[in-house]
């Protein structure tokens, strides 16, 4: 017997709660999962809350988890019972026992990952591979600003910049954070609800800039990290969590040449082969040390809601997974 989360209206964590589900047999080029851990990601409290409406209710959420294969469709030829999978999808379906899903999402998990590892960063790690190698290249030399650089992304975007041979200054909400963002590879930070970022930087950076901000807050940095940039500079924006981003005129990127992206992650990794390859790089880089990953929390699937009332607390400095 399977189980699931199944959010039936939108609203408060309460509204995540656990009930039966059948998982059919797998149809051409699909695999049967059993999920050993569950990622739990700040989109879906977006979801859960109603601010996304991208999963039709009743719903189970959920972008990631990882387990094992437990049965196989017709045509599948590269996944076999008993082989060790990850993945995020924006499909949802994430908060269960078990799932069928297509082939074409699998990740190959190496023995070295964890499965909780695999569930609590695969998104976020693959999001923080596309930022700092792909969405803009970090080079040796660049001066880098992350904001909640002890957070989930952006400890990881810290320590793949700082590996790049950047310097990077990042802005956190609490001097417990300041510690964690200090192991993360920041060399200055900013704590950023006491103290407004931008004059900080202009004084780190001899008023040069960054080459490039990456923005996850949105509503509340966003027009600070534009005012940051160098001439030339990036704002890479990825998020939201302190809310949507007010409309901005194009014409404020005249005057330093600079230039915004939104990152989808999905889109972004919408080749499979690009997804797993870059999923490679992103496990190596655990297993050489390049990157630390966050510390994990473990709740009971039944207990979505306290991840929830955790996840949306700002003192949490812990990735979470769900574990059936
Ligand atoms: N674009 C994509 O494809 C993509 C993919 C994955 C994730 N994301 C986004 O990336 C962001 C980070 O995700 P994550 O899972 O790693 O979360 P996280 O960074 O661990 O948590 C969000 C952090 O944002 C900061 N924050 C600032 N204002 C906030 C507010 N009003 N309420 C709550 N938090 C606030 C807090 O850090 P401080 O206390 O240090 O301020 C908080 O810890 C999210 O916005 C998520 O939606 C985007």
């Amino acid at each position: 017997m399977h189980t699931a989360i199944v959010l039936r209206e939108a609203g408060r964590p309460e509204q995540l709660n656990l009930e039966s589900i059948n998982v059919p047999e797998p149809s051409p080029g699909e695999v049967q999962v059993r999920h050993e851990a569950i990622g739990v990601n700040f989109h879906d409290v977006y979801v859960r809350s109603g601010l996304y409406k991208t999963l039709p209710l009743p719903g189970i959420p959920g972008l990631e988890a990882a387990g094992v294969v437990t049965a196989t469709g017709a045509g599948v030829e590269h996944f076999r019972e008993g082989d060790r999978v990850a993945y995020f999808t924006s499909l949802y379906g994430g908060y269960a026992s078990g799932r069928v899903i297509s082939q074409e999402q699998l990740i190959p998990l190496p023995e070295a990952i964890s499965f909780e590892l695999a569930a609590s960063h695969l998104l976020k790690g693959l999001t923080s591979y596309a930022l700092a190698h792909e969405v803009y290249t970090v080079k040796p030399g660049d001066t880098v600003l992350v904001h909640a650089a002890a957070g989930g992304v952006g400890s990881l975007l810290c320590q793949w910049a700082a590996a790049a041979g950047a310097t990077v200054i990042g802005t956190v909400g609490s001097a417990e954070k300041a510690e964690s963002a200090r192991r993360y590879g920041c060399s200055h930070i900013v704590l950023y609800r006491e103290k407004d970022f931008v004059p900080r930087v202009q004084e780190i950076t001899d008023s040069k800039g960054v080459q490039v901000a990456y923005d996850s807050v949105g509503k509340d940095t966003f027009a600070g990290s534009l005012a940051c940039l160098a001439p030339s500079g990036h704002l890479a924006n990825f998020g939201q969590s302190s809310g949507p981003i007010p409309p901005f005129e194009i014409s404020q990127l005249f005057p330093k040449s600079n230039s915004v992206s939104r990152l989808n992650v999905f889109v972004h990794f919408r080749d499979i082969a690009r997804r797993r390859q870059a999923a490679q790089a992103l496990f190596t880089a655990f297993q050489d040390g390049t990157l630390q990953p966050s510390p994990i929390q473990r709740f009971a699937l039944s207990e979505a809601a306290q991840a929830h009332h955790s996840l949306e607390s700002r003192d949490r400095q812990h990735a979470l997974v769900l574990v059936p």
